[in-house]
């Protein structure tokens, strides 16, 4: 089973018999992705603390990118003479930028939506900017990632006015139609529709619904994991992947803590991303299987064992928690050597769900994986 087109193809390679977790291929025009698959963040072209031939040694298969901050910097004029941000960052393999209007609601709150499109201030001077769907289009043409991310109304995950949410899951599906309109590329670059209502169920039936009638190669769910209880969250994943095709990729937008990685492979998920790992690595924090290690604390001054014994990324290779404790607070050195580790850390647990998928042993991992998580050391 699958689905093929020349801008991305997607088999289903093996699935588990108790749920709904599944490992597949997925070939996109730079690289050949092995799903389920997590896709570090690199805002502004570059990792914050990787660089391209790290990411290859560590695996990483498909990084994303932001299309606001590179339409800004360095803008479409060089990302064009460049030949997009694949030759202008150094990374061949597979790309995929977001739409943009997200990171200005969610993290600028400058930002005012209307039908035309969302209007914010500009954070690198006082101009007004509109990015309209054909806007948001334009640029992730330009910058040539294999996918590209529609652009979608987002309210606050915790925001309760019916209306609103309303309002925003129905233009997201009219700004689908225009989005699709107005794409330049489409036998090199795949566009996904993102799947919104928030926490409500006929909404995001609606929605979910309403994206199966596209001629599309994908599919996103977005709009979740603001701050909204677990309980709240994960029957909403559980919804959008019981009505989604299954020969397609779905993609959990802004998802990666370790344990929403579980459940939502366990629920059908194929693609997730987060800024998560990098920036916890930035407040000093590496992740293990039991949770987090917060290597500013005084009790790591004279650990002498790597962050991970059962790691083999160079920072567990070659560093020791006291000698990163001791480092930490230098930002930049100590957040590289713990972000590489993080990021092996994601990929890892991606490797691993893939594996025990194949081998038929998926159930029994995710109780292994939950017993270790949540015990008490003992
Ligand atoms: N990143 C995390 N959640 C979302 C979302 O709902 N929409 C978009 N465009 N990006 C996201
Ligand atoms: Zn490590």
């Amino acid at each position: 089973m699958g689905a093929k087109s020349l801008a991305l193809s997607f088999s289903v390679q093996a699935e588990c018999n108790v749920s709904r977790a599944r490992a597949g291929l997925m070939k996109l025009p730079h690289y050949e992705i092995k799903t389920p698959v997590f896709m570090p963040v690199g805002t502004q072209g570059t990792m914050k603390g990787l660089l391209p031939d790290q990411l290859e040694t560590l695996d990483c298969e498909i990084i994303l990118g932001n299309t606001y901050h590179l339409g800004n910097r360095p803008g479409t004029e060089v990302l064009e003479k460049a030949g997009g941000l694949h030759n202008f960052m150094g990374w061949n393999r597979g790309l995929l930028t977001d739409s943009g209007g997200f990171q200005m609601v969610s993290l600028l709150k400058l930002a005012e939506i209307t039908e035309e499109g969302v209007k914010f201030k500009s954070p690198y001077d006082d101009s007004e900017i509109m990015l309209t769907p054909e806007k948001s289009i334009e640029i992730q043409n330009c910058i040539g990632a294999d996918i590209i991310m529609q652009l979608d109304d987002v309210v606050q995950t915790t925001f309760q006015d019916y209306d609103r949410i309303k309002e925003a899951t129905e233009r997201t599906s009219r700004w689908l139609d225009r989005c699709l309109k107005a794409h330049k590329r489409p036998t090199e670059q795949s566009i996904f529709p993102i799947v919104q209502g928030l926490l409500n169920k006929d909404l995001r039936e609606q929605s979910a619904k309403d994206h199966m009638t596209k001629n599309v190669n994908g599919f996103a769910i977005g709009g979740l994991s603001g701050g909204e209880a677990k309980d709240d969250f994960w029957p909403m994943v559980s919804l959008g992947t019981g009505i989604l095709d299954k020969n397609k990729p779905r993609y959990l937008m802004g998802v990666g803590l370790a344990i929403d990685l579980v459940v939502c492979v366990a629920l059908g998920i194929d693609m997730f991303d987060c800024v998560f790992p990098t920036r916890t690595a930035r407040f000093g924090c590496a992740l293990i299987n039991k949770g987090q290690l917060n290597l500013k604390q005084k009790q790591y001054e004279t650990d002498l064992n790597p962050i991970d014994n059962d790691c083999s990324c160079s920072t567990c290779k070659n560093y020791t928690r006291a000698y990163l404790h001791c480092i930490v607070t230098l930002e930049t050195v100590a957040c590289h050597l713990i972000s590489v580790h993080n990021i092996a850390f994601q990929m890892r647990l991606m490797r691993t769900m893939r594996e025990h998928i194949e081998k038929g042993t998926f159930p029994q991992f995710v109780k292994k994986f939950v017993n270790e998580l949540y015990s008490d050391g003992n």
